[in-house]
């Protein structure tokens, strides 16, 4: 090859590689021109590998032109990496830039239902007492929440608790007459299904969301919590179930002036069954706040354990109830209102 088109070859070598090293716009084009200049077959590494067939005089000019010309192309591009290298981080310190004069924003924090509150308060107290907080089905069979508590079909006592009856699923693998699905309509039924699986000596709580098919106004809504207790021993009695919800009730409402009083009251699955009612010290009025008793032996029987050996005491209360005493909350249906207002007060 003549000097004058191998100096033409280096000429648009140059051309090629400096024309491209000016466009390209990341290291990945950088390192691309690279390859096909410099890399194991780039165009000047050829070169370099012919001169050892030339001539020596045409391999002197050539060779120094061609080394000349690689370092000429090394130096652009180390200059080039540097100018990407820079962009990069100038755009990265863009983005990261952070104005510490702007005022930060609130975070929101959550707030606990007062009705969750309520239930944490009272399962530490009740189990600072020694029971233990267990849970039971909110859709509820007829047997649980009716028969097995000595309220029968066509009692009149029934309707004490008005039903939501579930509509029957239509694969009901063979289940008899007892497994009539409801809304539970109070958190009693796990008494039964507690005693049916544990042994006595026991002591349980049960929180849990009832429900009745009632018109709401402000005391009453169709959906509630209660709170079921259970205590049963060889000798548990009435002065027991009195300590137990004076304490509580002292406890809870922070006041040891607290009193409490027991009136007659009915209820089909304790005997003799009562009414509780508490003052608060800074009030004039007494309010009837639970439904309590002595488990009735019929309801010891239905889960096979010997009325004459076991007895105890139950009581069922209305958290909701509480919660409104304790809060001051004129309105149960606030409660499951939704409303954020409402909730953000807690
Ligand atoms: N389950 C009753 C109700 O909802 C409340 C109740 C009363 C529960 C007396 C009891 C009890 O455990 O002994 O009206």
């Amino acid at each position: 090859m003549s000097k004058k088109s191998q100096m033409d070859i280096f000429q648009s070598l140059r051309k090629d590689v400096f024309g491209a090293l000016e466009e390209a716009a990341d290291f990945d084009a950088i390192l691309k021109i690279e390859a096909e200049s410099l890399g194991k077959s780039g165009r000047l590494t050829n070169i370099l590998k012919s001169l050892k067939d030339m001539p020596s005089a045409e391999r002197l000019v050539i060779g120094s032109t061609a080394n000349a010309l690689k370092k000429e192309i090394e130096e652009k591009m180390k200059e080039k990496k540097e100018e990407i290298g820079k962009k990069i981080k100038t755009e990265a310190d863009k983005a990261e830039w952070v104005d510490v004069s702007i005022p930060g924003k609130k975070i929101k924090r959550g707030h606990l239902h007062p009705i969750s509150r309520i239930l944490d308060e009272t399962s530490a107290i009740f189990e600072s007492m020694g029971f233990e907080m267990v849970e039971g089905p909110e859709a509820e069979t007829e047997y649980y929440n009716f028969d097995a508590l000595a309220i029968p079909k066509n009692h009149p006592a029934r309707d004490m608790w008005d039903t939501f009856w579930l509509k029957e699923p239509k694969d009901q693998i063979s289940l008899n007459d007892r497994s009539k699905l409801l809304l539970r309509t109070h958190t009693s039924p796990n008494q039964i299904r507690y005693m049916e699986k544990h042994q006595p000596p026991l002591r349980i709580i049960v929180p849990g969301r009832c429900f009745r098919y009632e018109a709401t106004d402000a005391t009453h809504d169709f959906q509630f919590y209660q709170l079921e207790g259970l205590m049963i021993g060889e000798k548990t009695n009435l002065a027991e179930l009195k300590g137990a919800i004076e304490l509580f009730f002292k406890l809870l409402f922070k006041d040891k002036n607290l009193q409490i009083r027991f009136r007659p009251g009915y209820f089909p699955f304790v005997e003799p069954g009562v009414e509780v009612d508490i003052k608060l010290s800074q009030s004039l009025e007494w309010l009837e706040i639970a439904g309590a008793g002595m488990v009735h032996p019929s309801v010891i029987k239905a889960v096979k354990l010997n009325p004459n050996q076991w007895q105890g005491f139950a009581f069922g209360m209305g958290l909701d109830r509480i919660a409104m005493l304790k809060y001051k909350i004129n309105d149960i249906r606030l409660f499951y209102s939704g409303d954020l207002r409402f909730i953000n007060q807690f």
